[in-house]
């Protein structure tokens, strides 16, 4: 079965991406993905107030930065334990592509348009094959508008893309209010390729000690929806914009369902994380197999066969299932008479 896939303008044997994540850190861990099946990988992010610290030397604006960055305050315990400095980060992209053949991605992840994004060029002068931005932002200020929001990534996607040769491509919050437009926006200032979505890091309260609880839980397949219906939407949309799920793909099924509503490429990281690296290959096998049983002689022919563009009702995707679903639903406990 040719599982083959191009995303980012990269020739993928098959459309598992080990997703950003500490997995990158490690040389051996790194070829034992690629042996396993992974067909590309992308590294963690290197933070804004990384580059920002280790330029200015000044902690307290490195104190100020952390609370703008939800994403990375998941990953990251503390300022202090980054898992790669700036520098170590550009050593690292160059030692990766010594040690596997598939492509590398480098992660960088900010909300300014400013001085940190010349490491895009220097990940690029290092070896990486595509860039991913990761620009998640809780927009908590009551003055800041949805445009200055949208325009902040825009920014960052028109510098980066000033800046470098190879593709690029952003990794989405699912929270816009207008998702469909600001991809357009985004296709327009040079994005190559968007990855859906971001998992939000969401704190717990402790009730009794009255402390937020910063717990990182790894995701299940039930975070995949969210996916597969802006999957379906965008790719009916936006043909030209390569996209990657990532967020609640864990088995064979979730691959295909990704691909079916319009992904290039799937990104997994808490199946891995959880299963080791056996867990691609019986993904990949078992892929393989559930392509071959629908009918389908490539994954190439599958891709899309659910998206806004072709899926026989495109209403399930928008409100207009929204009232059947509700009209359908009975209650389990109350004794039907309609029917
Ligand atoms: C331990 C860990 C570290 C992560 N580090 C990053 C990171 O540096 N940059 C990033 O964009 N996403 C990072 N992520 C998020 C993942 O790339 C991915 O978006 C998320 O885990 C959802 O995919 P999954 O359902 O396959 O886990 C991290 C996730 C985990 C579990």
């Amino acid at each position: 079965m040719d599982l083959s896939t191009t995303y980012l303008g990269l020739h993928l044997t098959n459309p598992l991406i080990v997703g950003a994540s500490p997995l990158c850190d490690d040389l051996d861990a790194v070829r034992r993905l690629e042996d396993a099946g992974a067909a590309a990988i992308v590294m963690h992010s290197l933070f804004e107030e990384q580059i920002s610290r280790e330029r200015e030397r000044n902690a307290a604006d490195l104190e100020a930065h952390v609370n703008a960055f939800a994403e990375a305050s998941s990953f990251l315990p503390h300022p202090n334990e980054f898992h790669l400095g700036p520098e170590a980060y550009l050593e690292q992209i160059r030692r990766l592509r010594a040690a596997v053949s598939m492509p590398v991605i480098g992660s960088l992840n900010g909300v300014t348009s400013t001085g940190w994004l010349d490491y895009a060029r220097m990940m690029e002068q290092a070896g990486a094959h595509a860039l991913e931005l990761n620009t998640y932002y809780i927009a908590s200020d009551p003055t800041e508008d949805a445009v200055a929001v949208e325009r902040r990534t825009l920014d960052i996607v028109r510098a980066v893309k000033a800046a470098v040769a190879i593709p690029i491509t952003v990794k989405l919050s699912p929270f816009f209010s207008a998702l469909s437009h600001f991809a357009a926006e985004l296709e327009a200032a040079g994005a190559d390729g968007l990855v859906l979505f971001n998992r939000f890091y969401q704190p717990d309260i402790d009730i009794v000690e009255l402390e937020v609880r910063p717990d990182h839980h790894l995701s299940d397949p039930t975070e995949l929806l969210l996916r597969l219906r802006w999957l379906a939407i965008l790719s009916g949309q936006r043909p030209k914009l390569q996209l990657a799920a990532s967020g609640g793909v864990h088995g064979a099924l979730d691959v295909v369902k990704a691909v079916m509503t319009g992904a290039h490429s799937v990104q997994m990281i808490s199946a891995v994380l959880r299963h080791g690296p056996g867990h691609l290959t019986r993904v990949r096998d078992e892929l393989a197999r559930t392509i071959e049983q629908l009918g389908y002689s490539t994954l190439a022919e599958m891709r899309g066969c659910m998206n806004l563009a072709r899926c026989p009702d495109t209403s399930a995707f928008e409100r207009g299932n929204y009232l059947r679903v509700l009209h359908s639903w009975r209650d389990p406990h109350v004794h039907d008479t309609r029917s």
